[in-house]
């Protein structure tokens, strides 16, 4: 059951700030059984190296960004991850009730930064990736440290938000906000998603 008083801090957070951190999203059994999926497609070998840019101007650059992704068909998905899905669905028709965001759709792939990699400052939303509205990162590390550093740096007007991974956050920002993820000292496991202005069949309309 969703819990209003949170859907409602959260939007408040979201519309005030540009971001929302939250903790406990979903349950550590989920955090288990979703990085388990990441598991298992490594296995499959379908995980890739994330490149920037789309299509023709895709290039894959280890100064910029150093992590794998897997993208998620929501159709053909673990129930685990297709759980997690509606809920951010849910929360996705509230930001649209609540905030007339005209929310229409979302993308979302697994990612695995190795030890050691990082990505660099950059924005979600930019030319190629007009749609992005809302970035959305689901945490599935168990047991982080602060020595195994990662953390989300998201900069503010006058400050910056660092942000530890942690299994079961949520960390919900503006597509359109500089962020970045700081060297990685271990293997660190996400589900990055972004809410769309446009059906993701069509966001390679202008
Ligand atoms: C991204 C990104 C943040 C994170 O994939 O675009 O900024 O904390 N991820 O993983
Ligand atoms: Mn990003």
């Amino acid at each position: 059951m969703k819990d209003i008083a949170l859907f409602d801090k959260a939007v408040d957070a979201l519309s005030h700030d540009g971001y929302f951190i939250w903790d406990h999203f979903v349950d550590s059994d989920s955090v288990s059984m979703l990085r388990n999926c990441i598991f298992e497609h490594y296995e499959e070998g379908n995980f890739k190296k994330a490149g920037i840019g789309k299509q023709v101007l895709f290039q894959v650059d280890k100064g910029i960004r150093g992590d794998y992704i897997k993208w998620i068909d929501k159709k053909n998905s673990h129930p685990a991850v297709k759980s997690y899905l509606e809920q951010i669905e849910s929360f996705m028709q509230y930001l649209n009730q609540t905030c007339f965001l005209g929310l229409k759709d979302f993308e979302s792939h697994f990612a695995h930064y190795p030890e050691g990699t990082f990505y660099k400052k950059h924005v979600d939303r930019f030319q190629q990736n007009a749609h992005r509205v809302i970035s959305f990162v689901l945490y599935l590390n168990e047991n982080w440290q602060p020595a195994d550093a990662g953390e989300l740096k998201i900069y503010l007007e006058d400050k910056e938000e660092t942000v530890a991974p942690l299994g079961g956050r949520l960390a919900l920002f503006r597509s359109e906000m500089e962020h970045e993820v700081l060297l990685s000292n271990a293997s660190r496991y996400s589900i990055t998603g972004w809410m769309l202005d446009k059906d993701m069949s069509l966001t390679f309309l202008p």
